[in-house]
């Protein structure tokens, strides 16, 4: 799309209109064929939704809050995105070339892996459905996640426009990795499986220890009562903006250094601001209503709600 420089240009995948990065078509077969082992953990959403911070939340409780590991290597090293090698150009980046092929880095890691995903439920790996490792999905309103989404578009794929062109892409489905609500849906319908656990960035932030505890239920861990507290200051957003190992600083800040712009500095970082509710200093009324109105076609039958 126009907003999007030729450069970092986006390819439709079939099905569904999936939105990613040409380099995508290098990898996809691959990661449909992966083989799934059963203790695998893997975190998928839709970008911009506290991914990050669910996935380190995750890996720290699968790895009994080792701190001093996870702050040694970054995340990317302990728990890869799946795709994130189509997403980086090796000749640019020197974190992407010691990266690797994250497909392959995947495929070679020790058990119980943990694995990152924004693909939706039709482009992860064929197995996931017969071997039904666990997955922890986290979704978040999508208001938040436009304005969001909109600094990240702005710094990772130097998208040029303004605000309100970028909902309106966003509104059509053609933001990259494209639609978002079938995106959710498609996790949101399988929630009462036993392997699955669906979560709302909201409630992160409303009550991080609850969400810590139901979270190690569900990955069959014990914590203790101070370990979940220890783990909630670990995962503050302070203490997770100043993490080098979780930040991407190493990828931002070669990225800040093209010709992006932004009206406030602190929206050039990947942990930007962490708050519900932004959309409150960006939505006129008249795309608030676009937007809601758009939520309550979306959601209509399905249960599933987004609240401050
Ligand atoms: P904002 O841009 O609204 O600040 P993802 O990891 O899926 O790309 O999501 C990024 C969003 O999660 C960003 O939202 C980021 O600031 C937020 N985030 C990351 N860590 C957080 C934390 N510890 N507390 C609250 N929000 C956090």
């Amino acid at each position: 799309d126009s907003l999007f420089g030729a450069k970092d240009c986006l390819i439709e995948v079939n099905p569904g209109r999936v939105i990613m990065p040409p380099r995508y078509q290098d990898i996809g077969d691959r990661i449909r064929g992966l083989r799934v082992r059963e203790d695998d953990v893997w975190v998928v959403s839709y970008p911009r939704t506290g991914s990050t911070w669910t996935q380190e939340m995750v890996w720290c409780i699968g790895n009994d809050l080792d701190f001093d590991r996870a702050k040694k290597l970054i995340q990317q090293f302990r728990t890869p995105r799946i795709e994130l090698t189509a997403l980086l150009d090796a000749n640019e980046d020197d974190f992407a070339k010691e990266l690797g092929d994250t497909v392959e880095m995947v495929e070679n890691m020790a058990s119980p892996r943990y694995i990152k995903s924004h693909l939706p439920w039709d482009l992860l790996p064929e197995e996931m459905a017969v071997v039904k490792p666990r997955v922890v999905y986290v979704a978040r309103d999508p208001k938040d996640m436009c304005v969001s989404y909109y600094h990240h578009c702005r710094l990772i794929y130097n998208m040029k426009g303004s605000f309100e062109e970028f909902a309106e892409l966003f509104l059509q489905d053609k933001a990259p990795v494209g639609p978002m609500w079938s995106h959710i849906l498609g996790f949101w319908e399988k929630r009462h499986e036993p392997n699955i656990l669906f979560l709302k960035y909201e409630d992160l932030k409303k009550d991080l220890p609850a969400t810590i505890r139901r979270t190690a239920r569900f990955l069959g861990k014990q914590l203790s009562e101070d370990g979940v507290l220890k783990l909630a200051d670990y995962l503050s957003f302070h203490n997770m903006k100043n993490n080098p190992a979780v930040n991407l600083e190493l990828v931002m800040a070669k990225r800040r250094s093209r010709d992006v712009a932004a009206e406030k500095p602190e929206d050039l970082a990947f942990i930007r601001k962490g708050e519900v509710g932004d959309w409150k200093n960006y939505m006129t009324d008249q795309l608030v209503a676009k937007f809601d109105a758009w939520t309550e076609t979306n959601l209509a039958g399905t249960g599933l709600t987004f609240q401050e």
